[in-house]
């Protein structure tokens, strides 16, 4: 039995990841591939504890998020015959919303990156995506693709988000080892998906 692929989405809040990774796994599908669409925080224990806290409903320190991130991440690549490692092993081609890598750029911004990094050792020995997908957009385009904020919550929601693209780009520079491809997404959504679909299959067919 062939191994299965593992291909993440990442990009700052409303880049169009859980878009794009939908339009690619209907496109596989129809070709016959088995695909499992999965996303990070998890719908596990340590999951909806996260859910909870980004919902600004716990006062645990920022530093105890990352490590409940790091904790969903391990529940999610270990979790016995649901888990990454045990669908890849059984051949299905695995695409997966945010992974290590939203943890490096987001939670960094509240610790050191090489922190963030450590505590995410586990993962980034047992489970390293075949590919990483950054979609990027401009950070002020998040504006535009919503429509129920306010001017003020806006610009601050613009330049957090700055940090957070910067922050991505520093970690892909701190790991150079990893697979990643940065793909426009500020045009026209199908000519996107097709970047994604060509990057996509090149790793499918390895
Ligand atoms: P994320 O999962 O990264 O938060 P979404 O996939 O939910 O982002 O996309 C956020 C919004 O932007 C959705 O309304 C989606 O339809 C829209 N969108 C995605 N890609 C594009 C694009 N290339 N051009 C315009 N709008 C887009
Ligand atoms: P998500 O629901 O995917 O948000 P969006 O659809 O806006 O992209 O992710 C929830 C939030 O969790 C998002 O702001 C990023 C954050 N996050 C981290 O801080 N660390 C992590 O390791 C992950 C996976 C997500």
């Amino acid at each position: 039995m062939k191994r299965g692929k593992f291909i993440v989405f990442e990009g700052i809040d409303g880049s169009g990841k859980s878009t794009h990774a939908r339009l690619l796994k209907e496109r596989l599908v129809a070709e016959g591939l088995d695909v499992f669409l999965t996303r990070e925080p998890t719908d596990g224990e340590a999951g909806v504890l996260l859910r909870r806290c980004l919902t600004g409903a716990s006062d645990l320190p920022e530093k105890a998020i990352a490590g409940l991130f790091m904790t969903d991440r391990i529940d999610h690549i270990l979790r016995p015959n649901e888990g990454l490692l045990a669908r890849l092993e059984r051949g299905q081609t695995v695409l997966c919303d945010r992974y290590y890598f939203s943890s490096f750029a987001y939670n960094s911004m509240f610790a050191p990156m090489e922190w963030v990094i450590e505590i995410n050792r586990v993962a980034l020995e047992s489970l390293r995506p075949d590919l990483t997908l950054f979609l990027d957009i401009p950070p002020e385009s998040f504006a535009s693709r919503i429509t129920d904020r306010g001017e003020r919550e806006r610009y601050e929601k613009t330049e957090t988000l700055r940090r957070v693209r910067d922050n991505y780009m520093r970690a892909f520079a701190a790991l150079p080892e990893e697979k990643v491809a940065i793909v426009n997404n500020d045009r026209p959504i199908r000519e996107a998906a097709e970047e994604v679909y060509a990057l996509a299959k090149r790793v499918i067919g390895e």
